[in-house]
């Protein structure tokens, strides 16, 4: 009898602490995602660091310069330094005076997004915090002289609507322990042991991130950074453990196989539904994710090409991640701010077709052009988002099936719109005559079909 309770007791214990992982793939794959996450659709990308001081070419200057020696660098760097400057002597020119994490974090939220993503440290190495494990190569020990991560969390978590997420590069291109380490084709693991893992730790424990976007495994496998190991650690024992999310790049073949979300490649945009839960990372200069001083115009994503993208990539599951690159003194240029707010504008109308929805039977109609939908089945709705305003005063929903007697069709921010079905299923949608100043938004619009299948 006490036995039996006793066992009871230890059963209904385990179930109340939840299982623990272990430190391999089958069993770190088989965490339940975070529900937050799914539900947030939306988060903006920062790129920050050394490489925002020449902001010239992309975040990858350091590089492209160095290492491929592309003549487009080589020649800007002939051209506008002494001839013994070194990568290294960027780092006191990246000065943030005008950074202030407040501003930053006020101009997220007004896009609607849910959570950020910051780089904490990009292949260059330069940590935006004052890392135990990168001496002399941090932003409170040179350059900004503070802590970069530490006033971002902290203005993140006063704002409230955030969730603080950040990218940490698992390799470092010049590092000499991980040069040393792929010269032993990854035998030997000095750089993980002695830099890559002290630094993910220090970063949870200190800032208690719920993204961790991993980056950068320099072709060497998994087994090489331990990372179904520090991956246990984080799910079953770290401060975050109910709430962190992590991507899929863990080490050579895991991406859009293993780890968290997946993200597969940049610009993911794969067009249909994916089984598992997927993340868009783009950037609104089309050509770089750091700030580039030299970017024209056309290469800045138009506000209808972000919000297509935005929609496109929830009705086929996945969430989008869009970046931003900030100067080496620390503005988010009038361009980037403007996008940002143009997204929360739009989402304010528009917010119920995105924010905790699922995707539907259907990612777009299959006959009239530029429609994606997305729904909410718990209240029998289906969204149609028309990404071009039709011309001719009407719309041809193909997919939703209409319920006699029930079913109702709305313009969002708008009001409710005259409609009949087709046989022998679908809708034709009576729009509205309204002017440029009448409507509810001016990129894409939504339609609400409730009470439908
Ligand atoms: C790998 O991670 C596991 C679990 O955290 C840990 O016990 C082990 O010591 C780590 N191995 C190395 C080489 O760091
Ligand atoms: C989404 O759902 C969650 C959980 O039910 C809720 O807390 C949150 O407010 C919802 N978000 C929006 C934008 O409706
Ligand atoms: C629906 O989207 C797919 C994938 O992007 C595309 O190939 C197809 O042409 C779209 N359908 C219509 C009717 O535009
Ligand atoms: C409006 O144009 C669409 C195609 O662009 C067509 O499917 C629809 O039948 C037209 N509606 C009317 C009322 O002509």
């Amino acid at each position: 009898m006490g036995a039996i309770v006793h066992l009871l007791a230890f059963i209904v214990l385990i179930g109340i602490s939840g299982a623990r992982y272990e430190p391999n793939w089958e069993s770190i794959d088989s965490r339940p995602l975070p529900e937050w996450y799914d539900q947030a659709k939306f988060g903006i990308f920062i790129h920050w660091g050394v490489f925002s001081v020449p902001s010239f070419g992309s975040e990858w200057f350091w590089w492209y310069w160095q290492k491929q020696k592309q003549k487009p660098y080589v020649d800007f760097m002939q051209r506008n330094y002494p001839p013994d400057f070194k990568y290294q002597d960027f780092a006191p020119l990246f000065t943030a005076e005008f950074f202030d994490a407040k501003e930053w974090t006020d101009i997220f939220a007004s896009s609607g997004a849910k959570y950020i993503v910051l780089t904490t440290k990009h292949h260059e190495g330069f940590t935006l915090w004052g890392s135990k494990t990168s001496w002399n190569w941090n932003a409170v020990d040179v350059g900004p002289k503070r802590d970069v991560v530490d006033e971002v969390a902290s203005a993140v978590r006063a704002q409230g609507d955030l969730r603080l997420g950040l990218y940490h590069s698992l390799f470092e291109w010049f590092n000499p322990l991980f040069e040393q380490d792929a010269a032993n084709l990854f035998k030997t693991n000095y750089f993980p042991t002695m830099k890559t893992l002290p630094e993910l730790y220090e970063l949870i424990v200190k800032y208690k991130p719920e993204v961790l976007w991993s980056d950068g495994d320099g072709d060497a496998p998994d087994k090489y950074w331990n990372s179904t190991g520090f991956l246990a650690w984080l799910y079953n024992d770290s401060p975050v453990r109910d709430t962190v999310v992590t991507n899929d790049r863990w080490g050579y073949g895991s991406i859009c196989t293993h780890g968290g979300y997946y993200t597969c490649s940049d610009r993911y945009q794969p067009g249909h539904l994916l089984k598992h839960k997927w993340e868009n990372c783009m950037t609104i200069d089309s050509k770089s994710w750091g700030y580039r001083r030299n970017a024209p115009l056309r290469d800045y994503l138009t506000i209808e090409q972000l919000v297509a993208n935005l929609v496109e990539t929830v009705s086929c599951g996945g969430n989008l991640l869009m970046n931003i690159g900030p100067t080496h003194d620390g503005r988010i240029a009038p361009i980037f701010e403007e996008r940002l707010r143009q997204m929360g504008q739009w989402l304010k109308v528009n917010g119920e077709a995105i924010y905790n929805t699922t995707a539907w039977r259907s990612q777009n109609d299959s006959v009239t052009p530029n429609i994606w939908y997305t729904s909410k089945p718990t209240e029998k709705t289906v969204f149609a988002v028309l990404l071009k305003w039709p011309g001719n005063g009407s719309v041809i929903l193909t997919e939703p099936v209409a319920l006699p007697g029930l079913t109702k069709v709305d313009l969002l921010g708008h009001g409710p719109l005259q409609w009949e079905p087709l046989s022998p299923r679908g809708l034709r949608v009576t729009l509205p005559q309204l002017s440029f100043s009448q409507m509810p938004c001016q990129w894409a619009w939504t339609l609400g079909v409730r009470g439908a299948r």
